[in-house]
């Protein structure tokens, strides 16, 4: 029998912990406030971002809300980065990517301070991760391990596949699954546009993170029985109706007739990523008031 691994049930009891910390915090006079700063026309990212707020404000945490205008110069975002490291009631900052062409994305990433970039992004961040030491795991991952974790799945010793080498999801996921116990010691590899035969790489693998922006990109026939099956895609397709459908980047209902467990799409990680944003939030501010 497939599981069905329900990601909106695991992200609810995350939220429940973060709500505790943040009363915890409450008690000693702090409230955590994430800032996500927003400049985009492009309306995903504008939802995102509202749902993200949204989040906050059911568990405690202050949401402060910046838009800079898309035409704006670079340095309007540049500076908006400054000034709210500086700001005491900021703990976390979440500049929402992509950022339009002309502001240069990494420098907005070695702006932020590492001790309020609770994405996981700055350069320091990400060689904390790599080194084993992290301070905030990057959403998507950690929210993945805490999936795995919830539901008994052993990656010590599995064979691991991540398809897929963003910076934001597949390389952290790569290096979660590499680092020792708790939820790492799996044998990973690493998939892309380029690689060879697919298939032949998905038939041995225990656990799949599909992760490659493809909609329905990966199907039941290439899946080993039993697999662990996550589907980190969030792909709008037209249907034959002309509606708009949201799909992963696995085939679900092919896959789920192989797989061990899978996350559906949508509640499966998009929930969790949501989730850990807070949990790093809440992290990030109580480690500026230790
Ligand atoms: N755009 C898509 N995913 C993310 C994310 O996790 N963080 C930020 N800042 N922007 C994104």
């Amino acid at each position: 029998m497939t599981e069905i691994i329900d990601g909106e049930a695991v992200a609810s009891e995350i939220r429940d912990g973060v709500a505790e910390c943040v009363d915890t915090l409450d008690e000693a006079g702090v409230q955590p406030g994430l800032a996500t700063v927003l400049m985009s026309d492009d309306d995903a990212s504008k939802t995102y971002v509202s749902m993200k707020q949204q989040d906050c404000e059911e568990v405690g945490i202050a949401a402060h809300d910046i838009e800079i205008d898309p035409d704006a110069p670079a340095a309007e975002l540049y500076d908006t980065v400054d000034e709210l490291n500086a700001e005491d009631a900021i703990n976390g900052i979440l500049v929402q990517m992509p950022v339009p062409d002309h502001v240069d994305d990494r420098e907005v990433l070695r702006r932020t301070r590492p001790a309020k970039d609770v994405d996981g992004f700055h350069p320091e961040n990400v060689g904390r991760l790599v080194a084993g030491d992290a301070r905030f795991k990057p959403c998507t991952p950690h929210g993945i391990q805490k999936l795995l974790e919830a539901y008994d799945i052993e990656t010590e010793g599995a064979d691991a596949v991540v398809v897929g080498r963003s910076d934001i999801v597949g390389k952290p996921m790569a290096n979660l699954l590499i680092q020792k116990a708790p939820f790492g010691n799996a044998t990973t590899t690493v998939c892309h546009s380029r690689t060879q035969d697919l298939a032949a790489k998905l038939g041995d693998a225990d656990i799949v993170v599909a992760a490659v922006g493809v909609p329905e990109f990966i199907d039941g026939s290439m899946l080993k029985e039993g697999a662990t099956v996550i589907d980190v895609g969030v792909n709008h397709v037209e249907t034959d109706e002309g509606d708009s459908e949201l799909v992963g980047d696995v085939d679900f209902e092919s896959a789920r007739e192989v797989a061990g467990a899978i996350t559906p799409v949508p509640g499966g990680v998009g929930p969790m990523t949501r989730a850990m944003l807070l949990y790093n939030t809440v992290k990030a501010a109580s480690q500026q008031h230790d």
